[in-house]
């Protein structure tokens, strides 16, 4: 029996499903039982209900907000070192001091936090939904972590004042994509659509045809009529871009945009975790409830 084969022997047998975000490995993408954007693999995650362990092949924070969501379910993420920097720079002990220096002024997270800094956030967001939590809330000032850059971009949308925290907080593979390589492939592939994530700079966001999540990527170069895109992101959605467009062309703005934590997640490593059912992702029920509550309040803002 070949890797595959194993893994899905296994699948059967414990009653597993794989959730895989859009960043993964292609052969990941290929086995996984869904691929999506971080809300809807935390979707997903919930309407598994026939699922006993949900294989999280993304990054520590996805696989917690799986868990917290998801209680009665075994969570494992295939590699226990898969860490999103980003999210280790809001730690609660930051959050608790900006708190204390703004308290009158609400605080929106992304859910690229870890689930004791959910715990002190009034709602959580995702890059696919911060505009529409933001303009939910009654505030014209807000505070706002980790990311600088979708903090940007989510005041240019909304108007409203929005203080990052930490002030430069950022996504160390998307602070790679730079405005002038996006618009040398532009020009190198006829004048091609330009993509990015809001995780990019504010000069990049500057020059998009079109800014978005990883998934809300994928739905524009679907219904777009232009035939060829230059992508400003982590080069794993290439692969889903391609094989649902097959008669599109897409070509990363920078081919060293790999986040190297998603990647730390292989077929092996997924095999293992299925078998040993290691590492398995919790978090204290303490901690979970208030998250929970973040995370919910989100769901409750967005359609
Ligand atoms: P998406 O929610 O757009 O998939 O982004 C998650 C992420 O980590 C981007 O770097
Ligand atoms: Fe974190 Fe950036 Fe990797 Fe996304 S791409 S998981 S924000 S380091």
């Amino acid at each position: 029996m070949n890797l595959t084969e194993k893994i899905e022997q296994l699948k059967k047998e414990k009653k597993a499903v794989i959730l895989a975000h859009n960043y993964q490995r292609p052969e990941i993408q290929d086995i996984a039982d869904y691929t999506g954007d971080s809300i809807e693999l935390s979707r997903q995650a919930a309407e598994e209900k026939n699922a006993k362990i949900l294989v999280f092949s993304a990054v520590d924070f996805m696989a917690e907000s799986a868990a917290i969501l998801n209680p009665e379910k075994t969570v494992l993420l295939p590699s226990s070192g898969a860490r999103c920097p980003m999210a280790q720079m809001l730690p609660l002990t930051q959050v608790k001091m900006w708190k204390k220096k703004y308290p009158k002024i609400p605080l929106v997270l992304y859910v690229n936090t870890l689930a004791e800094a959910k715990t002190e956030c009034e709602v959580c967001c995702t890059s696919a939904n911060a505009v529409e939590v933001i303009k939910a809330i009654d505030a014209d000032t807000l505070l706002f972590g980790p990311d600088t850059n979708l903090a940007w971009y989510v005041q240019q949308k909304t108007g409203k004042k929005i203080i990052p925290i930490p002030p430069g907080g950022f996504c160390p593979t998307h602070l790679l994509f730079m405005k002038e390589d996006a618009l040398l492939r532009k020009q190198e592939h006829s004048n091609a659509v330009i993509m990015v994530h809001p995780e990019c700079s504010p000069d990049v966001q500057e020059i998009a045809d079109f800014i978005g999540s990883t998934s809300q990527m994928c739905k524009y170069a679907k219904n777009s009529s232009s035939q060829r895109f230059v992508v400003a992101t982590e080069t794993g959605l290439l692969h889903r871009l391609k094989k649902e467009n097959p008669n599109k062309e897409f070509y990363s703005a920078y081919e060293g945009g790999v986040c190297p934590n998603m990647k730390l997640n292989t077929l092996e490593r997924i095999y293992l975790a299925l078998k040993t059912e290691q590492t398995r992702i919790t978090v204290p029920a303490a901690v979970a409830k208030k998250a929970k509550d973040a995370l919910e309040k989100m769901y409750k803002l967005t359609s």
